[in-house]
């Protein structure tokens, strides 16, 4: 089976690879239970992309293949990452701070609700989460506030984990999940309140394309808040090993490329935004670093439980998962490629960690607003406030707008404008 070249396509893929209508238990459970041609598919479909191994010498054809195909390039990421994710992570596919006493998952829905709070979100609100993977959440974030909870993806076997979960807490009708690009939104203009988005716009290959599209489906007045991956003013592209960190986050995340806070700044305003305030969150002095569990810093787990996750990501805890995988692969019950997979996602960690703790990257940058002002810090959040009484939206119309996300969609192959 190809990979899919449309949205009926990738829904059809997707069901075949994943079996939607399961209930699929544990990381092996699930690993065991797909389409394995479709697996093996798909896996050798995201590796094109990334052919050419050294970072420095590049050509530019492979870098604007992924720029230009970044649907294909993603999805086929989070078809063969999500259930490694859920595995190591949770229901929640992201960053936070930790503070001792509190823990893993206590630290996670904080960050949650810490967004909710930039965004003043309230009871009965129409609420927009771009990128919304399996819905964690948005789960946290509609019982937290009382608001109804849009998530928007690209992704089906997400949509439809997401749909399923909310479900089983009686969140039906709080929540909906819809399938769509971030950078052709599937809604009106004016649909939304707020919107969030946690870790999930560095996927675009352009950031105008996403943020103008954040502005069009906000209604006036309303806020854009968000965490965002970003490489600080530390790193060098000249530098070999900066590069090679980098280029292993975005190859190991599927990313078409990591862009500098300053260019996300000036992309928001660019698509009309008024920047109220940035920060990176990584910046702060804490005593627990954003990454401590990617370190295997078991030394940092806070109850019995976080044991068991940080486990996973230590060295022992890592061989103990290539083994099972690789020994299930090896007599024929896993699907080719998940040996391959497991080995992207502990990639991923490695850079991450080491990306964070030379300061180049970080996954939490905020902004707050104050009228006109912009201050911006990075752990990667953001807060962007959509003001009617702002200079842009005086000066810049919908259709205009709708025109600009269009053409920042980064001259799109027929593939991906199909998907
Ligand atoms: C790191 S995950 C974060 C998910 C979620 N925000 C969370 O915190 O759990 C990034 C998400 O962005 C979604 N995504 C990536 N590219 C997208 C696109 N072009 N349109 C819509 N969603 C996209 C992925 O499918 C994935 O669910």
């Amino acid at each position: 089976m190809s990979p899919p070249q449309s949205f009926e396509e990738d829904l059809a893929f997707s069901k075949t690879l994943h079996n939607h209508e399961t209930e699929h238990g544990g990381l092996v459970a699930k690993i065991t239970s797909k389409d394995k041609e479709a697996f093996e598919n798909v896996v050798n479909n995201y590796m094109k992309y990334w052919v050419d191994g050294d970072p420095m010498t590049e050509s530019e054809e492979s870098k604007e293949a992924r720029r230009s195909n970044y649907t294909n390039m993603t999805n086929s990421y989070y078809n063969i990452a999500t259930d490694f994710y859920e595995y190591g992570w949770g229901e929640s596919f992201h960053f936070c701070r930790f503070y001792p006493g509190e823990n893993f998952y206590q630290a996670i829905a904080r960050h949650e609700h810490y967004l909710a709070m930039q965004l003043n979100i309230k009871s009965g609100m129409k609420v927009l989460d771009v990128g919304c993977g399996v819905g964690g959440p948005a789960r946290e974030i509609c019982q937290f506030t009382g608001a109804h909870i849009t998530g928007v993806n690209n992704n089906d076997y997400q949509i439809s984990r997401a749909t399923r979960s909310a479900a089983k807490v009686g969140l039906q009708d709080k929540t909906r999940f819809i399938k769509g690009n971030f950078m052709e939104m599937p809604f009106e203009d004016n649909s939304f309140d707020a919107v969030y988005a946690i870790e999930a716009t560095c996927h675009a290959p352009k950031l105008e394309g996403v943020y103008g599209e954040v502005f069009r489906v906000l209604k006036p007045g309303g806020t854009f808040a968000f965490y965002e991956w970003c490489v600080t003013d530390k790193y060098d592209p000249n530098d070999p090993e900066h590069r090679r960190i980098i280029r292993g986050i975005e190859y190991a995340d599927g990313i078409p490329e990591l862009f500098k806070t300053s260019v996300a700044l000036q992309s928001l305003k660019n698509v009309g935004f008024e920047v109220i305030s940035a920060e990176d969150l990584a910046l702060n002095d804490d005593t627990i670093s954003w990454y401590y569990p990617l370190e295997g810093d078991i030394g940092n787990a806070q109850c019995l439980w976080d044991y068991f996750t940080v486990f996973r990501m230590t060295h022992v805890g890592k061989f103990c998962t290539r083994s099972l995988i690789g020994g299930l692969e090896f007599v024929g019950i896993a699907p080719t490629g998940s040996s391959q997979t497991q080995a992207v996602l502990e990639t991923a960690g490695d850079c991450l960690v080491e990306g964070g703790r030379l300061g180049i990257f970080t996954p939490i940058s905020l902004v707050v607003v104050l009228a006109g002002i912009a201050v911006y810090s990075f752990i990667g959040a953001g807060v962007v406030m959509n003001r009617r009484f702002s200079k842009h939206k005086e000066n810049v119309t919908r259709q205009e707008l709708r025109k600009f996300s269009r053409e920042n969609s980064n001259n799109l192959t027929t593939d991906d404008k199909k998907s």
